[in-house]
């Protein structure tokens, strides 16, 4: 038997003996040989005093060992990295791949018939899930679960669509020192993930749509009763998995598991940063991730949950009106029923069973949708050979078809240096462009898409502008953005090739980015274009392997050498 603690002893070239050491040292820990023999489920630990976001997972691993040990299995919590957006230097997105490569390692070197993952901060869910679904072992998912909002003046208030707002509205100078004290004690009154439609909460609604997790799983508040009953529901679905040896997530994800996500990643109003992970996730399979079938998607699906940034609610308003199960109900045939989730059941018993909450208006039906069309768009042009994305629904409509006067930043720390000076020569019609800040630039691509509003010109009521660059924006933020460009300028893309003054222009509708300069003169900038200088952080270590094989955002920004399921 190769099951429970026989499982992938280690080689002292004597399996007997590797068996006897291996009960030797776990009895340490004052297990019986009754609680040993049983199947395992392994149950990853990602608390960190580094990660708020996750300060609830002890009480979700205590919860999820129960029903996994009132099902009959065994299990055994271990640690893995843990990342919060805030304390990962110098981005988040430069350790997903090494959170995705150390929990698909720790799953394949212990003993475990099955594992829950119990992630939220926006890499970790992605990170866990490509390391699953590359490992191949049953999985079931537990998201951390959202904060509950928190409440100032009278106002909702929720990380972090409203850290960015009540920032700008401080930089603008309507709002003082002590006030922004205030408010930074008010944006997240609970553990858990962002409480709107950002990374994080988009991933849990994909990894639900997936079936990954259990229905409601991306909803329940983080602090609620609810979120420890559904741990320990998981539990039971663990250790029912571990028993029967399956099934795996190669056994029930298929083509139409990936389209629904899609499906709901644009009706969420979902963030751009989901669909770098959902592609990375999918090329840890035998499926893929479209751009352009993704665009057309968008076409189609409407965004009908109204939550921050394209709409009004939080997280907690989308629970209470019926979470996941109810929107893939609204969306109909949209939606492909018979895709099955992890407790065996499809999607089309998960809709039969969802609320009907008389009165909510956080999902919409299809004939009243919040934004006609889905979340993102997909853009082509000169400038961006291999596409770009926009969340068109987070941005300003009189700014989607949009030509104005280039004003370039040549990296994130430019940008941070200049931006403010009230000599920048930029005016409320031009084009902001920031490059160097890509998967290579930057490195890791960092959330820099969101470039302030100069000062100067949010002083004078300047809302929002046209932003492009290859980097990444938070799920949370909100404006007319172009994200992702690829290439990326460090590798030689178009944006590399942008000067001030030159004109720029976006067109949503038709779905292209274009610079409005004549091919012979680009030809000419190529020319002298100076290959990227040898970086310092790039020289040894995790930092020489990133630079050395990290993919563009259209193929997820996963490792080259990553991509696919491996020896399982
Ligand atoms: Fe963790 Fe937003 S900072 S989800």
């Amino acid at each position: 038997m190769t099951d429970g603690l026989r499982k992938g002893l280690a080689s002292y070239g004597d399996a007997g003996f590797s068996l006897f050491l291996r009960k030797a040292f776990i009895k340490a820990m004052g297990y019986s040989d009754d609680a040993l023999d049983r199947p395992i489920v392994g149950i990853t630990n990602t608390y960190s005093d580094y990660n708020p976001c996750h300060g609830n997972v002890p009480d979700i691993i205590e919860a999820a060992k129960r029903g996994v040990m009132l099902s009959g299995a065994m299990p055994f919590a271990f640690p893995t990295i843990s990342i919060h957006e805030s304390f990962s230097h110098p981005t988040s997105m430069y350790l997903r791949n090494l959170m995705a490569m150390d929990t698909e390692e720790m799953i394949r070197a212990q003993p475990m018939d099955a594992v829950i993952l119990i992630g939220g901060c926006d890499k970790t869910l992605p990170a866990q899930v490509m390391a699953a679904l590359s490992a191949d072992l049953p999985t079931v998912v537990i998201p951390v679960g959202p904060m509950v909002v928190g409440h100032h003046k009278g106002e909702v208030l929720g990380a972090c669509t409203d850290c960015r707002r009540l920032w700008a509205k401080y930089r603008a100078g309507e709002i003082d020192e002590s006030e922004i004290e205030a408010v930074s004690g008010r944006l997240a009154p609970s553990v858990g993930t962002c409480m709107v439609m950002g990374t994080a909460s988009t991933m849990a609604c994909v990894t639900e749509a997936l079936g990954l997790s259990l229905p409601m799983s991306a909803t329940i508040p983080a602090p609620h009763a609810e979120r420890f009953r559904l741990a320990e529901a998981s539990g039971r679905i663990a250790a029912a998995l571990a028993k029967a040896k399956g099934p795996k997530p190669s056994q029930f994800l298929t083509k139409s598991s990936f389209r629904n996500a899609q499906v709901v990643m644009q009706a969420i109003g979902g963030s751009t940063n989901g669909l770098i992970h959902l592609t990375a996730m999918a090329n840890r399979t035998v499926h893929k991730v479209d751009l352009d079938a993704f665009d057309k998607l968008g076409r189609e699906v409407p965004v009908l949950v109204d939550l921050k940034p394209s709409g009004e609610h939080y997280m907690e308003h989308f629970h209470h009106a019926g979470g996941v199960p109810k929107l893939m109900k609204q969306l109909g045939d949209l939606i492909d029923l018979d895709a099955k989730t992890v407790e065996g059941k499809t999607l089309r018993e998960i809709v039969a069973s969802a609320e009907e909450v008389p009165g909510q208006d956080a999902i919409r039906d299809r004939k009243n949708p919040i934004k006609p069309e889905g979340s993102m768009a997909i853009l082509h042009g000169n400038l961006a050979p291999r596409g770009a994305v926009i969340k068109q629904a987070a941005a300003s409509e009189r700014l989607l078809q949009h030509t104005g006067r280039a004003v370039v930043f040549e990296s994130v720390e430019d940008m941070t240096l200049r931006v403010d000076d009230p000599d920048l020569d930029v005016k409320a019609d031009d084009v902001l462009v920031l490059r160097n800040a890509g998967p290579k630039g930057a490195p890791g691509m960092p959330e820099a898409g969101y470039l302030p509003i100069p000062k100067k010109l949010a002083r004078t009521g300047v809302k929002d502008m046209v932003r492009i660059s290859d980097a990444r924006m938070s799920g949370t933020a909100f404006g007319t953005i172009v994200l992702h460009i690829t290439p990326e300028s460090a590798v030689g893309g178009p944006l590399a090739l942008v000067r001030n003054g030159d004109m720029i222009r976006l067109d949503v509708a038709k779905r292209s980015i274009e610079l409005l300069v004549d091919q012979a003169e680009l030809k000419k900038r190529h020319a002298v274009l100076k290959p990227a200088a040898a970086q310092d952080w790039a020289r040894r270590g995790y930092g020489w392997l990133f630079n050395e094989t990290i993919l563009q955002a259209d193929e997820g920004c996963d490792f080259d050498f990553m991509r696919g399921r491996g020896k399982g």
